[in-house]
């Protein structure tokens, strides 16, 4: 009789244990990083997600299920079909375990107000990079991220990508970041396929996701590629836009800046034109297209590499931001050590005539308002405390007949645009410093070494004459 029950017993936790297996969806999958937004539009956003399993994927907005028919574990999906400067909820659901999110569609009105931020330098230094994501999480609201790059230590080890993924989930679901391609997203001089899998930036017009422009209310931005779609410069060891790069940076520039509904232009980019950090030189390709920048009428430059918050402007009266306070380890900086750093005066040719104007070695982000001709930058600490504020207007539009606007287009910097030198002595962060080695440091060591090199044969040469 006991063999009996217990036979039964047997039987009947095998069946319940069949049914369940049955019962349970073939394939369930959980997500292991994302949703992810990308490519903010007017009408619509992209939505990319990763999962630990191979299935079939589905997002849905307002009702409408956007499916990714393959069977895959990286999905990508390009939401449409929205009406613009609208709130939307989403779902990914499919096979995958649900996640939801929302965002807000871009502007079509170009003198819709929106605020955007700037940082970089994560570099997966974990414990830095969660408070710096914590605080963007409790800023006052902002519609996308310009990352500066270097979000990981090593572009081609799929572990930094998980940590880094891992952070910016409350984030990265509810804004989208535009991403830069940074020296440590770079391996062996090729960008790894980690970056163009978790990022779908617009490539449409450049035909690559390392460089790309977009647009959003009023303002254009191009985000450059200063490691891998360049080319040595001779003499000088410097590394400057390949001509294609170039060519598309003119060429972009000068559509905006013709373009009647575009009011500001921002340039991103990895490397900044100058370096406060004892050593280093900034980018000489950055530098060269300054004149550009000046003539395109491009309101700053966004960069980071180097691990401090800097602001400053160049003497051709291009504005630069350095957001490097991302979480990786802090640099010197010799303006905020030395707010009267000047180059020695043994070597003027060390003097590239820019103006450092704010320089603190903190973690931290820039936050940027954009209302019509306006624009209020505020630079904060990891903990949003406010830093430093500058602004600048390059005058306002009037709203058009047909919804357009009226007179609108960049132009180029004038004196009235360039900040004043001095800075607010009431200002315990500022610094108006005049000028810097950074940017002609790598110059000053090419022609000490063609100097030395001269010196070198002159006394050879005398030598030979004195042995003979
Ligand atoms: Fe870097």
């Amino acid at each position: 009789m006991r063999i009996q029950i217990h036979i039964r017993t047997s039987l009947a936790l095998f069946a319940f244990l069949l049914a369940l297996l049955v019962a349970a969806p073939s394939g369930r999958a959980d997500i292991v990083k994302g949703p992810i937004l990308q490519d903010l539009r007017p009408g619509g956003v992209t939505i990319i997600w990763e999962q630990d399993n191979a299935t079939a994927g589905t997002v849905t907005v307002d009702g409408q299920d956007y499916d990714s028919a393959v069977n895959h574990t990286l999905h990508e999906v390009v939401i449409t079909g929205l009406e613009p400067d609208q709130l939307y909820s989403y779902t990914v659901t499919g096979d995958a375990t649900p996640d939801e999110g929302s965002f807000r569609t871009s502007p079509a009105d170009p003198l819709a107000p929106f605020a955007f931020v700037v940082y970089g330098d994560n570099r997966s230094y974990h414990e830095n990079h969660v408070l710096v994501v914590d605080a963007l999480l409790t800023a006052e609201p902002f519609a996308f991220l310009v990352q500066t790059g270097d979000m990981i230590s090593s572009g081609e080890i799929a572990d930094d990508w998980q940590f880094f993924f891992d952070i910016e989930y409350p984030l990265l679901k509810l804004v989208p970041l535009y991403p830069t391609v940074g020296n440590h997203e770079v391996h062996e001089g090729y960008i790894p396929g980690f970056y163009t899998d978790y990022f779908a930036p617009p490539s449409e017009e450049s035909d690559t996701e390392a460089y790309y422009s977009y647009v959003y209310g009023n303002s254009a931005f191009l985000h450059l590629d200063g490691h891998v779609n360049v080319e040595p410069v001779l003499f000088g060891g410097f590394e400057d836009f390949d001509q294609t790069q170039h060519a598309w940076i003119i060429e972009t520039l000068s559509r905006y800046a013709a373009d009647p509904k575009i009011q500001h232009i921002f340039v991103a980019t990895h490397m900044p034109p100058y370096s406060s950090k004892p050593g280093r030189t900034g980018s000489h390709a950055v530098r060269l297209l300054h004149p550009i920048f000046a003539q395109y009428g491009v309101d700053a430059v966004v960069a980071g590499h180097d691990h401090y918050l800097e602001y400053g402007v160049s003497e051709e009266g291009v504005r630069y931001f350095i957001m490097g306070g991302g979480g990786a380890p802090l640099y010197d900086n010799k303006y905020e050590d030395d707010p009267g750093y000047k180059p020695p005066e043994a070597m003027p040719w060390l003097d590239d005539g820019h103006t450092v104007l704010f320089a603190r070695s903190v973690l931290g982000y820039t936050r940027i308002e954009i209302e019509n001709g306006q624009v209020d930058v505020e630079i904060f600490d990891e903990t949003n405390t406010s830093l430093h504020t500058v602004s600048w207007n390059t005058g306002d539009i009037s709203p058009g007949p047909d919804g357009g606007v009226v007179d609108a287009g960049v132009s180029p910097q004038t004196d009235a645009a360039i900040p004043d030198p001095p800075p607010d002595p009431s200002n315990e962060n500022g610094c108006g410093c005049r000028s810097s080695n950074a940017g002609g440091s790598a110059t000053g060591v090419f022609e000490l070494s063609l100097l030395a090199l001269l010196a070198l044969f002159w006394w050879r040469r005398r030598r030979r004459a004195t042995a003979a």
